[in-house]
């Protein structure tokens, strides 16, 4: 039955019916849809809108039908909405009294909180999940500390670094997406609940006693506000697409380092598929969708910031097209943190051949630049002269590594016998002891700072 029929005459077409419902996929927030009726009956009791009899009739059956949704029982169809679906079985258990239970409160009060609920749960969740992945991308760091690999700009070999030093830069990104969302929780877990349709309700409810029930840190302050803005929506998907994104970064560098050119990992068997034509492929599938879902996540965004953008307040059926993109972002980020995670604790890295790629490129020509500086030479000139020694490197098919200190002495009376080792990639990444650099010293208390936030989150 529908909960607004006394003012029509005839039924609902049954294609606008189809068009209205949103039970099909509303159905997901049962469980916060429940907890939120026993709140606010147990409310209704404490401030006598109801009486204690009722108050445990109306809460008992709404503990069974949720004990019976559990358990597989009782199946969720039939109706326009959760809200419809919970308040008909409530009157079709507990009689005329479940009637009493919509006293004070209306349906777009009631889905603010519902979606509130959920996406407390999700943000929880997802910082667990955020913290693993830290966890386990410090972790591979900690092991990986001393392989050397080139740092890239413009996708072109730039200076050497580490795989640890790679690994933990990740690892910050996980740890400040974890942040944000714990900061959104703050703007999520307010309880809208008593405002009503749009301007709250003549009933003497106690709105603080139901947050507190419902372990809401507060209560929104304004009836109209309460029911119409989905800003902590927007900020959740916020925050849900900018950790897809750094996922997909990552693992856009993991679908070329596992191409032949690069050979820096070995996919595991366990996380890459075959091609059902050439028999040699082993193709980085798993990498390739997390950087192919961020695609549907940024989407989900944009999609509930064009719903609400241009809606008057207050409540408005637009946004009930609120719950597809929230449900799809945490489905999508919660599978890709546990698929991802599960990868970095398996993957192989390819040592040999990440050492080998640290001194290509001249990347170590900043050394050679700095070392003239150090000496007295202004840096610009250094940069000037070190440009022609590469320059020099480039037309004799020579590296800064095999130069003579003779040959480099042509270029400046400042080098000596020092400059064999000042470029050799293993000391150029010893030297960079500065907080944020590659150093192993420098890592571990990288590391060791990153520990403690995965501890803190
Ligand atoms: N299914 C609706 C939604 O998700 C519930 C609120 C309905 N309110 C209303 N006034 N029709 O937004």
């Amino acid at each position: 039955m529908k909960l607004w029929s006394g003012r029509f005459t005839a039924e609902l077409n049954e294609i606008a019916e189809l068009f209205n419902d949103s039970l099909a996929f509303d159905r997901t927030m049962y469980r916060q849809d429940i907890a939120g009726s026993v709140a606010h009956c147990k409310m209704l009791g404490k401030c006598g809108i109801i009486d204690a009899k009722e108050r445990d009739a109306i809460c008992a059956a709404l503990d069974g039908i949720l004990a019976d949704i559990d358990g597989g029982k009782l199946e969720i169809v039939g109706a326009e909405d959760i809200h419809s679906f919970v308040e008909n079985e409530l009157v079709r258990r507990a009689g005329d009294v479940g009637k009493k239970l919509h006293t004070a409160r209306s349906r777009n009060d009631q889905v603010a909180t519902d979606i509130r609920l959920y996406l407390r749960d999700c943000i929880d969740k997802t910082v667990a999940l955020l913290k693993s992945l830290a966890r386990a991308l410090t972790d591979k760091a900690d092991a990986e500390k001393l392989t050397a690999m080139p740092a890239y700009t413009h996708m072109q070999k730039a200076q050497p670094t580490t795989l640890g030093h790679y690994l933990c830069a990740y690892a910050n990104m996980f740890v400040r997406d974890a942040d944000r969302f714990k900061d959104c929780r703050k703007r999520v877990n307010v309880l809208p609940l008593g405002s009503g349709a749009c301007a709250s309700t003549t009933f003497p409810i106690d709105r603080e006693y139901t947050a507190k029930l419902l372990g809401f840190d507060g209560v929104t302050q304004n009836s109209l506000d309460g029911v119409s803005d989905r800003d902590f929506a927007i900020e959740y998907l916020s925050c849900a697409a900018q950790t897809m994104l750094h996922l997909s970064r990552i693992n856009e560098e993991f679908v070329y380092w596992s191409g032949e050119e690069f050979g820096f990992i070995a996919l595991p068997d366990e996380y890459s598929t075959g091609s059902s034509i050439m028999p040699q492929k082993k193709n980085p599938d798993v990498n390739e969708l997390l950087r192919g879902k961020s695609g549907r996540v940024v989407g989900d965004l944009v999609t509930m910031l064009t719903v609400m953008k241009g809606l008057p307040l207050a409540y408005n059926k637009d946004m009930q097209e609120d719950k597809e993109p929230l449900f799809d972002a945490d489905a999508t980020l919660e599978l890709s943190l546990r698929v991802f995670t599960a990868f970095i604790n398996k993957v192989g890295f390819n040592r040999a051949a990440l050492n080998a790629a640290a001194a290509g490129g001249y990347s170590c020509a900043t050394e050679c630049a700095d070392y003239l500086a150090s000496r007295g030479l202004p840096f610009r000139s250094a940069h000037e002269v070190t440009g022609r020694i590469v320059l020099y490197c480039v037309e004799n098919g020579k590296t800064l590594q095999n130069m003579t200190v003779e040959e480099y002495k042509q270029f400046s009376p400042l080098f000596d016998g020092g400059i064999l080792t000042a470029v050799q990639p293993q000391s150029a990444i010893a030297r960079r002891n500065v907080i944020g650099g590659c150093a192993p010293s420098e890592l571990d208390r990288q590391i060791a700072t990153l520990r403690a936030e995965c501890d803190r989150l």
